[in-house]
This record gives C-alpha cells, structure tokens and sequence, in this order.
C-alpha cells in the first residue's frame, strides 16, 4: 500500500511550475504504469513467466531464454538474458522481436550502445557458483522474480512486487484483446497532455517498468538532475531532459540532465543499480520499514539494468566507472576560477575585465563569452564589436588564460551551417522525415542531429585549428560550452523536441531523448581533441547543462539556471554532491545566481562556497548588474580575493583529486558517508563534504547573518582547523561549534592527512607551473600522516602514456618521506613543511640539520632543500610530541 499513500501525497504537491511539465498522472506511459502496480498490489500474480528452456551458457556466465506475457488470449515470448559480468556485476536485458513495417525504425532502442564498451567482460567462469556456496548468490524463479544474496543474507529483489511491464507492440484495433486486466489504456495511441498533443506515437505502448526493493538499506542517493537534497525521500523523480526556466529549490521535476544511477549505502555494502535507458523515465521511490523500494519506468526501449556491489559506496563508483567510463581528467585550467557573464559586450570590454583582475590582484583562468558575441546568434562567426578575436586570445594567451565561447546545437535557418547540414541530411528531422524547425536563441533553427557520423565530420571540420578558419584561428587556449542541448525548444512540447521527431537510424527522438545532449558535448569534444597534430593534442575543455550517464568522460556540467538567493547557494552542494555519487563529479553552479543581483553578503558567501566546486565559475544573466569580484568594494572584494587565492593555493589538491576520480570514478566533493559508513549520522548530512582524499574537510557558509556553525565530525580521528592547525576535534568528538565572521570558510584538516599547497600569488594557474610546493602534515592519532602529490603536464594527453610523477608522502615514526613513482621530469623544490601540533629538539635530513622553527605549536621547517621529484626522508628528533589529546 505504500506506493499508493506516496503516489497520492505526490499529486498533491504541485509546484508553480508543475503545469509546464507531465506529471507522472499526465503522461501515458508513467500512469498506466502507476495503474498497473496498484492492480498489482491486489491481485499479486504473476503475468509473466519461464516457462521455455533456459540456456545456459560459457559456464554459468550468461543465462538466456524467453520470458512469457500471458495475455488474456495469447502469449508473447520476449527474450532475456541475465549476465555475470567481471567484478561480480550482475545485468539482465528483456527485449522484444517487433516485426513492424513503418517508415521508422520499430527496434526497441538500445541506450547500453552508447554507453557501454562493445564487449563487457564476462565473470571469470570458475569463480561463479549461481545457487550456494559463492558470496553473491542469485536466484531466479519461474514467475521471474530475483532474489540477491550478499554474505548470505537476502539484499535485494527484482520483481518481487510483480510490477514487471513490457508494454508489446499492437495495434490500436485490437488493443481490447491485448489488453492485461491490471492495464488500463491511458493515452495508449494520443497524448492529451497541452502542447504534446501532435505526438502521433507511431508505435503505440512500448514503455517497461521494474520493481528494485533494497532489503535494510535506508540510504539512497544518485538520479540527479533534482533540485532537492543529497539523500533520496519518498518521491516520484523524473529523469526527462529539460530546459526548465528558473526552477525552484525542492522540486521533483525534471531538469537538464540525467543520470539513471542509484546508489545505495549501509555499513560494510553499498549497491549501485544502473537502469540503462535514454527515454522519459519515472522512479517511484518508497522507504517503508524493510528498506527502499523503487518502481522504475520508461516510455520505451528496451528493458536493461546493471547491479553493482561493493563493501563502500567507492567501490561501487569504481565498477559504475569501470563500464560506464571515469571522469575525464582535465588540464590544469579549467580547474581555476572561470568569469562568465551573459554578456562582455565586446573585444575591449573583455579585455578591461582581464585587467582588472590583475589591477585587483586576483588569479584567473578563463574569461567567457555567451550567445551575444555571434553575428545574430549564428554560431561559428563573431559580430563586428570582436574585430580581432585572434589578437584577443594572444593577449589572453600572455597570462596563461584562456577563452570559452559558447556554441549551442540550434543553428539559425538560413545561415552558411544550417544550409550544409540541411543538404547534407545531417539535421533533427520532423515525423515526415523532413527537417525539423522550431524556435531558439536565433529565431527560426534547426537542430544538428549528433546521431548521425556524418555531423561529426562537419563540426571537425567547423573546430579546426587554422589560420584560414576564421572562427578559432590557430589559436590552442580557445574551449567550448555547449549549452541548450537537451535540447530546449522555446516551441516545443515541455520546452523540448516533439518526441516523435527522428534521428539517426530512424528512431524516434522519444527513445534516445535523455541522451542527446551527451551525444552533442561528445561530438564537441571530439572534434576538440582532434584539432592538432597528434602529438600536440591538448585535453579539451567542454562544458555542458545537458548529460547523461558517460557524459563525465567528455564534460563538466553546471547546474543551470539558480537564482541570486540564499537557498540556491545552500542547494548548490547537495545537487553537486548527488552528481558525484552519479559518477559526474565535474560541476558546479553559477556563482552569484545567475537570475538577479546578488547581496554583497551573499555574492561573498558564495565565493567562498564556489571554490570548492570542482567548476568554479562566477556568471550572471544579461539583465543583472556587474558584480565582478571587485564591484562590491571593500571588505567584500579583499574576502572574495582570499578565497579564490585559498582555491589556488590548493589547486595541487584538487588535482590529486580528479586524477583519483579519473582512476576510480571517486566524487570529488565527496559526502561524509563516503569517509566513514560505520555512524548513521553520516548519511544525513548534505552541507559539508570533503575535498577528494585530500582530508579537508568543509562546511561552506550558506545561511544569511550566520554566526556559529557546526561541523560534524564522520569518524573519532582527530580535526585540525584549516587556519591556525590548532585541534578542533579530540577522540570521538562528535562535532565543534564554531564562531563565524564574514570572511571565514570553516574547514578542517583530518589527522594522518599530508597536503600539497602553492602559496603564491599568480595571475592564472598556469603561470604557478614552477612554483615551490608546501607541505601541511597533520598527525593522526598515532602520529602519522600520508598523502600523495600527482604532476604531469597539466595539459597534454601524455599522462595516459605514463609521463607523470606521484610523490608518496608519510610520516611515520618520528620520520617523514616521499618516495617518487613515474617518470615525468617535474624538479620543483619544497619551500616550506608544516607539521601540525608537533615538536621538536633537531631535524636531520642526510645527517646534516635542518633549520626550523616552532610557531603556535606547530613545526616549520622552511627552505629544506628538498624537491618533489626525489626520494628522501628527514628525521624528526628526539621527541617527535604529539601534544596529549
Ligand atoms: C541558458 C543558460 O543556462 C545560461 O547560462 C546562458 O547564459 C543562456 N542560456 C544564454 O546563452
């Protein structure tokens, strides 16, 4: 009865921009679903069965046969197959043979082949024991439901509820006889929801739903794009692309991106479900007492899903990223500051806003230009006020700085592009088959099917580095923001594509909808890191609003349209903390809002919130005021320059950290559940998050006229806090209350941490390349520490070849050591090591002394002579006092 109780609170929860979008009661597929389960709930049998010869086969690997529909006169056989992947990862497929002849291609669409490598390795067969004796044992029953065991204890169902669905193919003159008793025939062949009302659903019902019930685990998190809290409620969300115009905090409605991950957590497992689907998609999700129960659906393709199992939630990342792929690991500037603004108005206003930056003594990466730079909002050309993009970039390009221009998938009918890709058969078509139009930025456009292989060549063509192409020169410090790719049709039904438009191989729009996005960033980023000789390639830069599962090999993401507003600040980190879970860690949100004008109070607060998205990037809409970081004028602008400069000092961290996230598929703001599952505190808290491995622990300030916070300790180890290393936290405390003014973060550094820092003042990140490093060393509990340092060129692709270094950092009985692994030659000298709440009589390195000094309890030992890329220890002497805790 739950699902009814949730379903029913849920309609009654309407937001002011619920009417622009189907609820899950308006949209066929989504209410018929919602009918057939609540039938379900009271009949409980089974409407589908095994009841042909399973085959079994590579040695219990793969498992395949047909899954019977009875219906109430005939049956339809659908083939299954359930597979044992490597790494103990379970998949089940359930398709159907739809010999259909119509002018579109009537196959069930297959979202896994853009999203999964050609071939998944199967589990190593001798390690498999299907019924007893294994770790994982799974059972499948004839009425096809299926049992998971972990350590021998029943974790998850599949089907238990029996909410299976595979809506068959029929036609609409004998539905009647098709039709199960559960099923009811909403909006089975029309749509009646306002502005959908011309979808001609060529095929009829085709949508899937699947029953997931989570046994004892309380803790659910991933779906994103939801503008609601870390940890899942009980809900309805909506993965369904959209350009949703000034969204509100706390909603369930759809927005520009999906990821079809859920990940959920309790001590010693964690368990991913990945439901692989690119068409409108609903979960119904319900917490009751036994664990969280989930009700997926989708409009159409086919029915495809992937478990994952890992004893922390890391370990599961780790195997999502394993299939998926793991995030990108960007060059070293796009994890600077980014100054967007809709719009600098021309060559000369950017340039001014570039040396303000200096004049104000604040590091910067890359300064933006939005839709207005274009001759009338046709991409690939620029308009008469940037008479010289080629010479901007130079003068970019003598601080280390780049640009990042905007190019967005609707191109503007009539222009140079829109004609080639119109000629070319290369464009989003109409349920004719003929072009579609509809309306955007520039007016009357048409969309770049990025589908098609063909639309790759093209915009190679359109990106390429030359002195000829007139758009990006030869100029390498020049990256891209996709934006509007969901894609955003002002037009359109639900501000999108009408569904039953076509793309390439003849689909429909419907069934690849939530993955076009994805499809345009890749093709950007293709095209980018193609555009040099191979062996200059640079890794691209791309930023995008829409994605999807495996966007994160290609992309950043933001999370669009906030609002200049204490709430959206606050909402900021758990959206980007869920993003991370989800496996897409690079984002970010707007800093400042972008609708409105932020208070100074606010404008600060978010700066010292937004230097730890892993994207940093302050932008604004066209009708807001300037708010530069020196517009507020003192104390504000001295605040805001600390932060960022405290964002540069430890860009060596954030790089450890994505390099850990494009290895592991690690978050990069990573929530607390992460660091410890033991405490159910833990899985609660959405407003603190560490930075990666790094052990910095934050609690950004989010909340007007704050003036204490507290910070909420994950484990017993000891707290240093970030400003002076004094202890914030002895064993087992629980938490600290700290007083805040305007210019403080409240940060914490975890004992047994060591962090790399750049202390100086740079105009941009790549101007530090040479700097000293300093190293803060905070003892654990039982004095020792250790952390690592990855360098390579910050830019090129070489790293994948193995030219990088790590330095391996530990403290260990009164002695601190880096041992160097890789190769690349990067000699930077140490200045200065910090060593937190220590002491010390001498300090040795070679036998010969080492000077030092004790400040506040702390050990410097400034200009040791030591360098990053070598090996060596020093010996700290006599007694190495930790003071008593
Ligand atoms: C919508 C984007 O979300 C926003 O960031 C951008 O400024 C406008 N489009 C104009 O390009």
């Amino acid at each position: 009865m739950q699902i009814f109780a949730i379903f029913y609170w849920f309609c009654l929860v309407i937001s002011a921009k619920q009417y622009l979008f189907k609820s899950c009661e308006e949209n066929g597929f989504c209410k018929r679903n919602i009918d057939y389960c609540r039938n379900k709930l009271q009949t409980k049998i089974s409407n589908y069965f095994i009841e042909d010869a399973i085959e079994v086969g590579s040695e219990y690997a793969v498992i395949s046969g047909l899954l019977t529909k009875k219906l109430p006169n005939s049956d339809v056989k659908l083939p299954f197959q359930l597979s044992f992947l490597e790494n103990d990862n379970i998949r089940f497929t359930l398709d159907e043979n739809r010999n259909v002849d119509l002018n579109i291609n009537a196959n069930r669409f297959k979202a896994s082949e853009h999203v999964l490598p050609h071939e998944l390795r199967l589990k190593d067969s001798t390690s498999i024991t299907i019924h007893d004796g294994a770790e994982k044992i799974l059972l499948l029953y004839k009425d096809f439901k299926i049992e998971v065991f972990v350590n021998e204890t029943l974790q998850m169902t599949i089907n238990e509820d029996k909410f299976l669905n595979l809506e068959h193919f029929r036609n609409e003159s004998d539905n009647q006889q098709q039709l199960l008793p559960e099923e009811s025939d909403f909006n089975m062949f029309r749509d009646n929801f306002k502005d959908s009302t011309s979808d001609k659903l060529p095929l009829g019902p085709e949508s899937i739903g699947l029953d997931f019930n989570f046994v004892d685990f309380h803790n659910a998190y991933g779906i994103p794009e939801h503008s609601k809290g870390l940890k899942l409620e009980e809900e309805i969300y909506r993965l369904y692309n959209v350009d949703i115009f000034e969204y509100e905090v706390d909603s369930n409605l759809p927005m520009y991106g999906s990821i079809p991950f859920l990940l959920v957590s309790k001590p010693r497992l964690s368990m991913g479900l990945f439901w692989i689907n690119s068409a409108d998609t609903y979960i119904n999700l319900s917490k009751p007492k036994s664990g969280a129960k989930t009700h997926w659906m989708s409009e159409n393709g086919v029915l495809d899903f992937i478990i994952f199992f890992g004893e922390s939630p890391a370990e599961v990342n780790k195997k999502y990223g394993e299939i998926t792929g793991f995030p990108t690991l960007p060059q070293l500037f796009a994890l600077g500051y980014h100054q967007c603004r809709w719009n600098y108005n021309d060559q000369k206003d950017l340039l001014e806003i570039n040396s303000l930056f200096d004049e104000h003594q604040i590091p910067y990466d890359s300064i933006w230009l939005d839709i207005e730079y274009t001759d009338n909002k046709q991409y690939f050309t620029w308009n008469s006020n940037f008479p010289d993009p080629s010479g901007m970039l130079d003068e970019l390009d003598l601080t280390g700085r780049n640009l990042i221009i905007i190019i967005d998938p609707h191109i503007k009918k009539g222009s140079k592009v829109s004609n080639h890709l119109q000629k070319n058969g290369l464009t989003l078509m109409n349920s004719e088959n003929d072009t579609f139009y509809g309306h955007c930025w520039p007016g009357e456009s048409l969309w770049v099917d990025s589908f098609n292989p063909g639309s790759q060549e093209y915009w190679d063509e359109l990106h390429r580095l030359s002195p000829e192409n007139k758009v990006f020169f030869d100029n390498t410090n020049i990256h891209l923001w996709n934006d509007m790719n969901e894609i955003s049709v002002f037009d359109g039904p639900e501000t999108s594509s009408p569904r039953d438009n076509l793309q390439y191989g003849g689909y429909e729009e419907r069934s690849l909808h939530n993955l076009n996005g994805r499809k345009f960033h890749d093709m950007t980023y293709s095209s980018l890191s193609k555009r040099l000789e191979s062996t200059q390639r640079q890794r691209p830069f791309v930023l995008t609003r829409s994605f999807f599962a495996g966007s994160q090999k290609s992309a950043a993401m933001w999370t669009g349209d906030n609002m200049s507003k204490w709430e959206y600040l606050k909402l900021s980190i758990p959206m980007l903390l869920n993003n991370g879970v989800a496996g897409m860690p690079f984002g970010g949100a707007d800093v400042g809002g972008f609708f409105g004008n932020p208070s100074k109070d606010l404008l600060t607060r978010w700066y010292q919130t937004g230097i730890w998205y892993p994207f940093f990037r302050g932008h604004a809409h066209i009708d807001s005021r300037r708010r530069e970081p020196w517009v507020p004028g003192e104390p504000y602008t001295s605040i805001i320059r600390d932060a960022i400069n405290l964002r540069y000092t430890l860009l060596p961290e954030f790089y450890n950290a994505f390099r850990e996230s494009s290895i592991s598929g690690m978050p990069i703001l990573k929530p607390l559940f992460y660091e410890s599952q033991k405490f159910s505190k833990n899985y609660d808290i959405e407003d603190e998050f560490f930075l990666g491995n790094s052990g910095i622990l934050v609690k950004p300030v989010t909340e007007e006229t704050t003036k204490e916070v507290t910070i909420v300790f994950p484990d017993s180890e000891i707290y240093y806090d970030f400003t002076n290393g004094k202890i914030s936290s002895r064993y087992h405390t629980q938490s600290v209350k700290v007083p805040v003014t305007l210019s403080d973060i409240p940060m914490v550094i975890k004992g047994g941490s060591i962090i790399s820092r750049k202390m100086r003042y740079r105009r941009s990140s790549k101007l530090m390349n040479h700097d000293p490093y300093t190293l803060v060393v905070a003892p654990s509990s039982t004095n020792s520490a250790s952390g690592s340092l990855y360098v390579d060129d910050y830019e090129s692709f070489d790293y994948k070849n193995g030219s990088f270094l790590v330095a391996n950092f530990e403290l260990k009985n009164g002695k601190l050591t880096n041992k160097v692994t890789g190769t690349f030659n990067a000699p930077r000298r140490i200045e200065k090591i910090l060593i937190l709440n220590t002491h010390a009589t001498k300090v040795e390195h070679d036998g010969a002394s080492l000077r030092f000094k004790s400040i506040d309890g702390n050990l410097e030992i400034q200009n040791p002579g030591l360098h990053i890329n070598e090996d060596w220890n020093i010996v700290i002497k006599k007694d190495l006092v930790h003071d008593e805790l």
